[in-house]
């Protein structure tokens, strides 16, 4: 589209943010730099794009990003395509910022808004895979949710010795949107005797029964593991999800709470004491752990080579072990969510 050699170079963060955002920023910007590329930070993930707020980023702003979480850039969860004229800003906004390529840091969002981008107006631009959800197809793993399953597993250990000392059922709830990822990944690690995901359709009744086998057996204490998509359902066939009625631009609900009123269920139908804890942003917040850092500055590496070859409309991916490069529009065409067999893995310790 615009430009025949890439020298002006763009990064935006976009959606929720998450930890490894930084190290994806830095790799990006370091191996560009190197190849003399002017990078330029848009703030505020697409917002930016649609109003114009820009900042370089040199050496000197790059510098000490690997450990720190969140974003230098900012993060809003802006959608071109839901605002009049979004587009055409976008589109006006990179000429006379005189971009040549971008590349988006973002889940299936803002990773969307790019492959559309490139679908309809060959927008140079190359993605990076980021969400705590893990729930992208097309890369084994998105950077930020092993942070996200570290966070929440000590969690888990640490309600384990009080829900041990008070012979009570902890429920814990988790994030991870329409997936399960984190509470089933957590769960394995931390030993949950029970987990509720949106994948798997555990009724509240069989948790109950799960619960109080378990008590039959001598464990007066159990941990509860529910994700926070989990819709509650019950033997007679009634379902009820737990979220607000407010909807982004992209059309997604404020999940949240479902863990409270699954403790009063699980109180009320077994009798055990129960508490609830919802581990909310802290899964997000803070420093990523190594195995984030070094996914980040694979992918970032990695994108950056993609703008060098002048490859968009890719993502770079996680296959394995290798760093690769896919489809944007393959890897936002669906959710990734948990298959059978990992919930079988959790499910041998239930009960
Ligand atoms: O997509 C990441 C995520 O943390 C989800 O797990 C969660 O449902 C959502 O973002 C929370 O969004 P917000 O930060 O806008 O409350």
């Amino acid at each position: 589209m615009i430009g025949v050699v890439a020298t002006k170079l763009g990064i935006l963060t976009g959606g929720g943010d998450c930890p490894g955002l930084n190290a994806v920023i830095r790799a990006v910007a370091r191996r560009s730099m190197v190849r003399d590329y002017e990078v330029v930070g848009v703030q505020e993930g697409w917002r930016g794009l649609v109003e114009g707020l820009f900042e370089p980023l040199g050496p000197r702003e790059i510098s000490g990003l690997l450990p720190r979480g969140g974003t230098i850039l900012g993060t809003t969860r802006t959608n071109p395509y839901k605002i009049e004229g979004g587009v055409e800003a976008v589109l006006g906004w990179f000429q006379d910022e005189e971009l040549d390529a971008l590349v988006a840091i973002g889940g299936e969002d803002t990773l969307g808004v790019a492959a559309r981008l490139h679908a309809e107006h060959e927008f140079p631009v190359v993605g990076v895979p980021k969400t705590i959800d893990n729930d992208l197809s097309a890369t084994d793993y998105t950077f930020g949710f092993d942070t996200a399953v570290t966070v929440a597993t000590e969690a888990i250990d640490r309600l384990h010795t009080t829900a041990e000392s008070h012979n009570r059922v902890m429920v814990v709830e988790v994030m991870g949107r329409h997936v399960g990822w984190i509470a089933v990944m957590s769960g394995i690690a931390g030993g949950a005797d029970m987990i509720l995901i949106p994948e798997q359709p555990v009724t509240v009744e069989r948790a109950c029964e799960e619960l109080r086998h378990r008590h039959h057996r001598g464990k007066d204490f159990s941990i509860v593991v529910v994700s926070e998509g989990y819709e509650l359902r019950y033997e007679s066939g009634e379902t009820r999800t737990v979220a607000e009625e407010v909807r982004d631009q992209f059309g997604h609900v404020r999940l949240g709470g479902v863990g409270e009123v699954l403790a009063r269920e699980i109180e009320e139908r077994t009798g055990y004491e129960t508490r609830v804890t919802v581990l909310g942003h802290v899964q997000r917040g803070g420093t990523p752990t190594p195995r984030d850092r070094v996914l980040a500055t694979r992918y970032g590496l990695k994108a950056a080579d993609l703008v060098h070859e002048r490859t968009f409309g890719r993502m770079a991916a996680l296959h394995g072990d290798a760093i690769v490069d896919v489809s944007l529009q393959e890897a936002t065409a669906e959710l990734k969510i948990v298959p059978r067999e990992w919930y079988h893995v959790a499910s041998a310790f239930f009960g």
